[in-house]
């Protein structure tokens, strides 16, 4: 469906055309002042210049063949020449039933969808997940959702940090604590064994004191680069550890970013970029575009306007090692390869802005993307807590991922119990407060800017008022609950029934209903989930008015009653699909 302000642009500049003015004044806009109107044109303005004459002037005329229009019920010329416009209630009511009998709610699908590939999560294999991650998987979850509602082919990409000095530090750890294991007898020839010898919480335990330990002992550390080295250079019985690794971890990980609804296509790791690594030095290197600087291998990404230093893009290291940036090249290569995107977008803390400036240059010079492929960086904030500073567990240590869940399900499980008055049996009682949880975690993130830092308020983020999640999700219930009713009745819900808005709340609700494809078209413009927030609050609140004021299950005109229960169907299913978006569901009652 066409978006509700290009049909009204259509009809204000076929008016412009009209009188004789050029169309590109026609342009309509939402109103800034909405006391007055809800569309406004200031075209008038620009064109009173073109024709020499007073905007006033313009804005009359055109007022003047507005009224033929079926699409406004009040169009005024106010000075000093503004077009004021009020939409007419029957042209509400036909857009939002054409929506309603949609399953897409009047949302488009791309016309030419476009590969995407989202890297997100990037957690570190063998380290727990901690509140640091969370943002990524939060952000690039509803990133791709949005992506696939709009109609393109995303593939969301983990891109686990599993090839470096931590699988060294493991082994070493391990070869310390249990030497006689089959991976550390140098003349062993067998298979070795499936099963790991470590459990995900041995290993979460190995690594931090691994990494203590090498922090003072010099030898310790000389021994895991060692350890390093030989499992990125093929030695047998640590590659079979890293293997070991890597399933431990991904199994616990697969388990915590479920518990978060969040799901990857690809398993990916830095490790499966490594074997592109020689042909990509080589191709740098024959193009010309890497050279030798104080004994590193680097290309030059600087240019002309950059107002900020920007480094040369290090390729090798003097001693031949490589770097993040090299696994990043390297990752790009196997994309391009095995996908083919025709764009990349990394979702990723903001603080590594500079090396994906480095990257995306280094790839584009170097003609690893094509010119048409996209390389988008999405930098997010900081995740503070109410101290300003960054999150912390009440003793101050890292906080990990799954205590700040358990312990925002508490507080809402403490609010379900409160609110409900005892009434939700126990079981049910923890389930929704999961539901609504994740709501709270998710939309207090996802409601700011993803570049802003924010400050993660346990209180605020578990309201049932203001702007929340779980204000939206008790939105949400109380239409369910008003549509279980009117089913209780002995009626159902129809699709074909939304009235004539009476009444400018009803009305404003309409309007905002109206808006769902041109928020969804837009959050995806710029990649920004916190566009869909600011729709959904902002028509969460509309319904909410409009249910204060409006008796629904009682209005006693049947053909009234079907309009209002319509209107009610149509905000639930909008603010479904954006919740889905969003990453996160709504319960049954809470
Ligand atoms: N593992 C990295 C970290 O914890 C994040 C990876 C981001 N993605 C990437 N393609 N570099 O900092």
């Amino acid at each position: 469906m066409k978006k509700l302000l290009d049909l009204i642009t259509e009809e204000v500049v076929k008016a412009f055309v009209a009188c004789g003015y050029e169309r590109e004044y026609g342009k309509v806009t939402l109103s800034n002042r909405p006391d007055l109107c809800e569309y406004q044109c200031n075209g008038s303005m620009a064109g009173a210049k073109k024709y020499h004459c007073a905007p006033i002037q313009i804005a009359t005329k055109v007022v003047e063949e507005l009224q033929k229009s079926a699409v406004f019920e009040e169009a005024l010329a106010v000075n000093p020449g503004f077009i004021n416009l009020k939409v007419s209630a029957s042209f509400v009511q036909n857009y939002l039933r054409e929506m309603l009998a949609d399953e897409r709610l009047g949302c488009e699908k791309a016309a030419e969808p476009k590969t995407m590939i989202i890297d997100y999560g990037g957690p570190n294999v063998a380290k727990p997940l901690h509140v640091g991650h969370l943002r990524s998987a939060i952000i690039g979850e509803s990133v791709k959702r949005l992506g696939r509602f709009v109609g393109h082919r995303v593939l969301g990409d983990i891109h686990l940090g599993d090839w470096g000095l931590q699988m060294g530090l493991i082994i070493t750890e391990l070869k310390k604590r249990k030497p006689d294991l089959p991976y550390f007898d140098e003349s062993f020839a067998g298979a070795y064994p499936k099963e790991a010898p470590f459990t995900i919480s041995e290993l979460e335990e190995i690594y931090p004191a691994a990494s203590k330990r090498s922090e003072k002992d010099e030898a310790y550390k000389e021994e895991a680069m060692e350890a390093t080295y030989l499992v990125q250079h093929g030695h047998r019985g640590y590659q079979a550890v890293l293997r070991h690794i890597l399933e431990v971890s991904v199994a616990d990980l697969k388990k915590n970013y479920a518990n978060l609804q969040v799901e990857f296509d690809l398993w990916k790791g830095e490790s499966d970029a490594q074997p592109y690594i020689p042909g990509l030095v080589a191709e740098l290197k024959e193009k010309g575009f890497a050279y030798e600087s104080e004994g590193a291998l680097v290309v030059d990404v600087k240019e002309d306007t950059d107002t900020k230093e920007v480094p040369p893009c290090m390729i090798l290291k003097s001693d031949g090692a490589s770097l993040y940036t090299t696994t990043d090249l390297a990752t790009i290569v196997e994309r391009m390869k095995l996908y083919h995107p025709d764009e990349i977008v990394y979702v990723v803390d903001k603080r590594q802005e500079m090396h994906f400036v480095q990257v995306f240059r280094c790839a584009r010079r170097t003609g690893l993307v094509e010119s048409e492929t996209g390389l988008r960086f999405l930098g997010f904030g900081t995740m503070n807590g109410t101290d300003g500073k960054p999150f912390k567990t009440r003793e101050g240590g890292v906080m990990r991922l799954e205590h700040l869940i358990a312990d925002i399900n508490e507080e809402m499980y403490r609010k379900i119990v409160e609110n409900s008055e005892g009434e939700i049996p126990e079981e049910e009682a923890r389930e929704t407060a999961r539901i609504v949880g994740l709501s709270a975690i998710k939309y207090g993130d996802l409601s700011n800017q993803a570049s802003k830092d924010y400050v993660f308020d346990v209180e605020r983020f578990t309201s049932f008022e203001g702007n929340t999640g779980p204000y939206i999700l008790y939105t949400i219930v109380r239409i369910k609950s008003i549509l279980n009713k009117y089913r209780e009745m002995g009626f159902e819900p129809e699709d074909g029934a939304i009235g004539m808005p009476k009444g400018e709340t009803q009305k404003s609700l309409m309007l905002r209903l109206a808006r769902f494809n041109g928020a969804v078209e837009n959050a995806f413009e710029e990649l920004a989930p916190h566009k869909i927030c600011a729709y959904i609050y902002e028509l969460a609140n509309g319904f909410n008015k409009f249910y204060h004021e409006t008796k629904i299950l009682k209005e006693e005109d049947e053909s009234t009653r079907e309009g209002l229960i319509a209107v009610s169907l149509l905000t639930e299913r909008v603010l479904e699909t954006c919740i889905g978006i969003l990453g996160f569901g709504a319960p049954e009652r809470m």
